[in-house]
């Protein structure tokens, strides 16, 4: 096990009902932005939720945060943050409105140009505090420090962590999942599942913790998975896929152990330019990095089919594959489709996807010997 340091201060506030909880979370006399997406929360009660729990407090609204949330949509936040003298920034919504929160929470105290904290990771110094209410189980960005933005007119969609964006706290209501479509119940089930292997896929360094942790929550993602677009109102399993997804990407299980990022890092790129779900881009990249990386992932490849998908027969090289078949299948009968083709993308397209990764001259991976060419190769193995 590799050394490390950690802390995760997130104040957990789990259950049906805790959105009531509220004003016993936010300090009383707070000047509270209630931050929203495109409208979600107002047909299914949360907005009623949670401006009942914040009456007393004086409240501005900003809504239209977009999924994958836009730098442009953000900085006019910050201008009414600025305006208002807001002190408290309250998300409410999926991942994209909290990593929103904590872009807008980082960027109003930001001397210089805002945007240097994407592009260039420029040091914060300050935030406002911020607080979630998490509507959609998948990132885990309730309970880490990342976020993830696209600035719309440069085409890039760029990720920056500082342990001063974890949010105060997180409401983490399972009820409130019932109202979303399958189709995002899919991309939390897939981007949860994808968020472990990215922490537990690489090579063996004797983490026992973290890697029966990971494997557990990659069976409780499965199992829950594949019960949950079949029955969408049964609360235990909701609760245990809000809670996995937490888990999936709160830190634990990726300390002390080596971690490969590629799948996410190449998806962003996909996303900015053809507009696919982040969870989409995911299950059209992994199984292409798995595959390339077979020989140096080999031994996680094969725990991970026994103990998650119960292959256990065969030579290696079947068990391999099996294993990576599996992966696949089961992105599929979540309703992701896994090739580029799938989305219109073809092999003259690739050029244009791998431009980030030579610009920035990334080199993803474990190993670091992912280079925007390799990048390519991989792409090409799924169109
Ligand atoms: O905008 P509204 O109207 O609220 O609708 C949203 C949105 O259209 C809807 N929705 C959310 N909760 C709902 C609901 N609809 C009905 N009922 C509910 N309870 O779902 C749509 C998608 O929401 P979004 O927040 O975009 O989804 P998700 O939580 O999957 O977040 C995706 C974003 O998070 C980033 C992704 O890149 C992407 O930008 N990620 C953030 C990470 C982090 N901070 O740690 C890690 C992840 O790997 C990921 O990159
Ligand atoms: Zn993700």
């Amino acid at each position: 096990m590799n050394n490390f340091e950690f802390c995760n201060p997130v104040k957990i506030v789990f259950g049906k009902g805790m959105i009531a909880r509220l004003s016993a979370l936010i300090p009383q006399g707070s000047r509270v932005l209630l931050l929203y997406g495109g409208g979600s929360i107002k047909k299914n009660g949360v907005y009623d939720q949670v401006t009942n729990a914040l009456d007393g407090y004086t409240v501005s609204e900003f809504s239209g945060i977009e999924a994958n949330p836009h730098y442009e949509t953000c900085m006019e936040a910050v201008t009414l943050v600025r305006e208002e003298k807001i002190n408290f920034i309250l998300a409410v919504g999926g991942g994209s409105v909290v990593d929103a929160a904590k872009f807008i929470a980082a960027a109003v105290p930001f001397e210089g140009d805002p945007w240097d904290i994407l592009c260039q990771g420029a040091p914060i110094q300050q935030v406002l505090p911020i607080g979630a209410v998490i509507t959609l189980a998948a990132t885990g960005s309730e309970m880490n420090e990342r976020a993830v933005i696209t600035r719309v007119s440069l085409g890039e969609k760029l990720n920056f962590a500082s342990p001063k964006v974890f949010p105060q706290f997180a409401v983490l209501d399972p009820e409130v999942t019932y109202s979303l479509p399958a189709r995002q119940v899919a991309n939390g089930v897939v981007d949860s599942f994808i968020h472990v292997i990215e922490q537990y896929l690489t090579y063996p360094v004797d983490a026992k913790v973290q890697d029966r942790f990971a494997e557990s929550l990659m069976q409780v993602i499965v199992e829950e998975g594949r019960k949950v677009l079949k029955e969408p109102d049964n609360y235990a399993v909701r609760a245990n896929l809000m809670w996995a997804a937490a888990n999936a990407l709160n830190g634990w299980i990726g300390q002390g152990v080596p971690q490969d990022w590629t799948s996410h890092r190449m998806g962003y790129a996909l996303t900015a330019q053809f507009g696919l779900d982040h969870a989409q881009t995911l299950a059209v990249i992994l199984p292409g990095v798995m595959r390339y990386m077979q020989k140096e992932k080999q031994e996680k490849i094969l725990r991970l089919g026994a103990v998650v998908f119960g292959i256990t027969e065969g030579t290696v090289d079947q068990r391999v594959e099996d294993t990576l078949g599996a992966c696949e299948a089961f992105f599929q009968e979540m309703g992701l489709p896994t090739r580029l083709s799938d989305y219109g993308i073809k092999v003259s397209d690739l050029d244009k996807l791998v431009e980030q990764v030579k610009q920035k001259n990334w080199h993803l991976s474990e190993h670091a010997h992912i280079d925007w060419q390799v990048a390519r190769e991989i792409l090409s193995l799924r169109l």
